[in-house]
């Protein structure tokens, strides 16, 4: 599943992954800089936080209320804030474009 990944700085990846990987292991995987993934998809780190275009809100499963909880403590949280690790990878998100924030601080 092609998956575009847009850096804080303009610089796109676009890389290829497997349906039933999640965009964090999507992105850490390719090297992706700027999506860390300390907790290793458990929800706990926030170090995964990415922002979901509005054309694709609809296309993927709203976060859940432990999601909704981690981004709490993330900074850069914008509307469309989502944490990469709970947005499992389809064949229906062939093309997806995800931004990353400038830092996962
Ligand atoms: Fe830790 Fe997503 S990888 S919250």
């Amino acid at each position: 599943v092609a998956v575009t990944y847009i850096e804080h700085n303009g610089t796109e990846h676009k890389v290829d992954v497997d349906a039933h990987m999640n965009l964090m292991e999507g992105a850490t995987l390719n090297m992706v800089p700027g999506v860390i993934g300390m907790c290793g998809g458990i929800c706990s780190c926030s170090t995964c936080h990415c922002y979901i275009p509005p054309e694709w809100q609809g296309r993927i499963p709203e976060a859940a209320a432990g999601e909704l909880g981690t981004l709490e403590s993330v900074t850069h949280r914008k509307a469309n804030s989502r944490l990469g690790c709970q947005i499992t990878v389809t064949e229906e998100m062939q093309g997806l474009v995800v931004h990353l924030p400038a830092d996962q601080g």
